[in-house]
């Protein structure tokens, strides 16, 4: 999702920095922008010179200090676990500009916990961000238990200067989108499991009875089963209510390495 922020912030033009340990990750994540500017380009929505003005504010970087040291705000969006995250607050509280704020894109990784990582609590905030990012309207800005009025601030007028509209949530697990989110996608993989409908039956139901863009299964297989799961098992653990078991056919598939349209197999095929 790191891409498609950076596409956002640069499209609106600010200067963003792409940083990633992996060189192939930042090549890759530079194309996808290329690419879909390029779309908002066919569609008319922008035109070439600022698809090329918006690649132009855009650098890469594979040293985390090093690529911090001189910046405003940081948007961390990497893998949504305390192992990969908590270490990078660390990195990045050392490394940053005092004054800098230190925001995540997390769908689910309390706000309050990254915040005890760093020595500036009071500046660290969730911005989380919805895909597709260039389209979806919504920022979560998320308080976690210290997080300033001033930090606030500062991240809900970027929010609105980046067109989007940003919603104030507390630090809660899966916060407010992913609380509802979530378990309806579980309930629909439940549904599937155990013979209710089958999988275009179900996402039938919810289009065309419910007037979603999406059914909760092709959903899924948009944002990544393996993301689903780690929510689930965020809400289950933490809120300790039954209520949010993963289905265990979300688990076998995810097992399976069927983690949706990015492995080419989810609930639906994806090949070519
Ligand atoms: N970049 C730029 N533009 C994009 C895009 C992208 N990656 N993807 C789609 N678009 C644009 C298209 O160009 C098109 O633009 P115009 O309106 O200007 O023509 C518009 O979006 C609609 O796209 P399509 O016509 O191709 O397809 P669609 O009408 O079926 O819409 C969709 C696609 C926007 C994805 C729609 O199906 C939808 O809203 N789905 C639900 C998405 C959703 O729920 N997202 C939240 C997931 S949860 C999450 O992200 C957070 C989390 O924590 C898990």
């Amino acid at each position: 999702m790191g891409d498609a922020v950076a596409h956002v912030l640069a499209l609106n033009g600010y200067t963003v920095t792409l940083i990633d340990v992996n060189e192939a990750a930042l090549k890759q994540g530079t194309a996808t922008i290329a690419s879909n500017l390029q779309r908002q380009v066919n569609k008319e929505r922008i035109t070439d010179e600022e698809r090329t003005a918006t690649l132009d504010r855009i650098h890469t970087h594979t040293a985390l200090a090093e690529a911090v040291s001189d910046v405003e705000l940081v948007i961390e969006a990497v893998s949504e676990t305390t192992e990969v995250k908590g270490p990078i607050f660390e990195t990045l509280d050392e490394a940053a500009p005092d004054d800098a704020i230190l925001a995540s894109n997390t769908s689910s990784i309390s706000i309050t916990w990254l915040a005890a990582q760093t020595s500036r609590a009071g500046q660290v905030i969730g911005m989380h961000f919805f895909n597709p990012v260039p389209v979806m309207k919504l920022v979560e800005v998320v308080r976690g238990l210290d997080t300033s009025d001033a930090t606030f601030d500062a991240v809900e007028n970027l929010a609105l200067d980046l067109g989007k509209t940003p919603v104030e949530v507390n630090d809660a697990p899966g916060f407010v989108s992913n609380r509802v989110l979530m378990p309806m996608i579980n309930e629909a993989v439940f549904c599937l499991m155990e013979g209710v409908a089958d999988k275009d039956a179900i996402d039938t139901v919810m289009t065309l009875g419910m007037n979603h863009p999406m059914g909760p299964l092709t959903l899924a297989d948009f944002i990544g089963l393996d993301v689903c799961l780690g929510i689930m098992e965020v809400l289950h653990r933490e809120l300790g209510d039954d209520k949010y078991r993963p289905c265990p056919l979300l688990r076998k598939m995810v097992a399976a390495g069927h983690l949706g349209r990015k492995s080419g197999q989810g609930f639906y095929s994806y090949d070519g």
